[in-house]
């Protein structure tokens, strides 16, 4: 048996995680920093701050709760990319400083591969090909995942993430923050067809992602005043910021070949409203990672980690923390 430790500080959750053989939680601590609720938005400041007070407590609680020592793990792993670089630093270093105090290898993830593992966390082995769609605050990103280890992305968004506009649109109505689940809930009582609102045209590319043109519609008619409902106004937004993620995956599974399933992972993949249209609309099995694994956890840091471990990666005490991922263009995506 191969027990993993994981770290993930990438943003404003602190969480560590054992994972037995990548399949096993043992024990998967996720400590949400409260302290940006007053910002409305996510200060990477505070962030690190709130980080180097949690890192130490979460690897404590996540040892603890699984029934281990630090003696029975076999490797350390710690997201390194993409993310606030000053929070992924936090991560990082403390890692570091425990595997090589302890002897064991280090490995530095991809946060965003890492989403998609989530799903493998959940459901086991999940038939590959596959359309990955991680929708998060920072990302929103579909590859085609090969294996564990190999992806090429084939859609992005060309300006803000949809989960940035989903939060700044509810931060522009008084919602509070995090928007996405206020805005599902209010959403839920609205008619998604009762105000159009525009679904960007990019040039270039059927596939890709705009989605400040639609904050900016959305806040124009809020503006502007008028007597439709706040929850007619907001599902018709949540239709709007999902119907382009469902219509670039339409589009790829007739251009990709050999696709077999559907991975959603990352917050955004929380909504109801889209794993109803996404069931819907695909006869591919369409997989979602139960909410505490969509949203940042290091269990599926350490799952992945697995992987490298397996694959006798020899670790890497020398990893630095960036901000952005390397990805693998599709030259003829879009
Ligand atoms: O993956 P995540 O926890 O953090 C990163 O950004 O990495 O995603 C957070 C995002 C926020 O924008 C939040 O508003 C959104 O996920 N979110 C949702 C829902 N729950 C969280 N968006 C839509 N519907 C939801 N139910
Ligand atoms: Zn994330």
């Amino acid at each position: 048996m191969m027990t993993i430790l994981g770290i993930e500080t990438s943003c404003d959750e602190t969480s560590a995680a054992v994972v037995d053989d990548g399949r096993h939680i043992r024990s998967n601590i996720v400590r949400t920093q409260k302290a940006h609720e007053a910002f409305m938005g996510v200060v990477p400041e505070i962030a690190s701050r709130c980080h180097v007070e949690s890192v130490r407590p979460a690897v404590q609680a996540a040892l603890s709760e699984a029934g281990c020592t630090l003696s029975d793990i076999d490797g350390v792993a710690v997201a390194n990319q993409p993310g606030l670089v000053g929070a992924l630093l936090v991560g990082v270093h403390f890692a570091k400083g425990l595997a090589a105090a302890a002897g064991l290898p280090l490995y530095g993830i991809n946060h965003i591969y890492a989403h998609i593992y989530a799903a493998f966390l959940a459901y086991g082995d999940i038939a590959l090909p596959a359309l990955a769609v991680v929708l998060s605050g920072g990302h929103t990103v579909i590859f085609r995942m090969e294996s564990v280890h190999d992806y090429t992305l084939l859609a992005t968004t060309r300006d803000d993430a949809i989960g940035e506009c989903v939060d700044k649109v509810a931060k522009y109505m008084g919602l509070g923050y995090p928007g996405g689940p206020v805005v599902e809930r209010l959403a839920r009582e609205g008619r998604p067809d009762a105000v159009d609102f525009p679904v960007a045209r990019i040039k270039g590319s059927d596939i890709d992602f705009s989605y400040s043109g639609l904050k900016t519609a959305v806040i124009q008619t809020v503006d502007a005043g008028g007597d439709i409902p706040r929850a007619d106004l907001l599902a018709s937004f949540q239709r709007a910021v999902f119907t382009p993620v469902l219509n670039s995956l339409e589009r790829l599974l007739l251009r990709q070949a050999g696709i077999r399933s559907l991975i959603f992972s990352g917050g955004v993949t929380a909504n109801g409203y889209l794993r109803e249209r996404a069931r819907e609309r695909f006869t591919l099995p369409v997989y979602f990672p139960p909410l505490k694994l969509c949203t940042d956890n290091a269990a599926m840091i350490a799952g992945l980690a697995d992987h490298s471990f397996r694959r006798g990666e020899p670790g890497d005490y020398h990893i630095g923390a960036s901000p952005r991922a390397e990805w693998v263009r599709e030259k003829t995506a879009g």
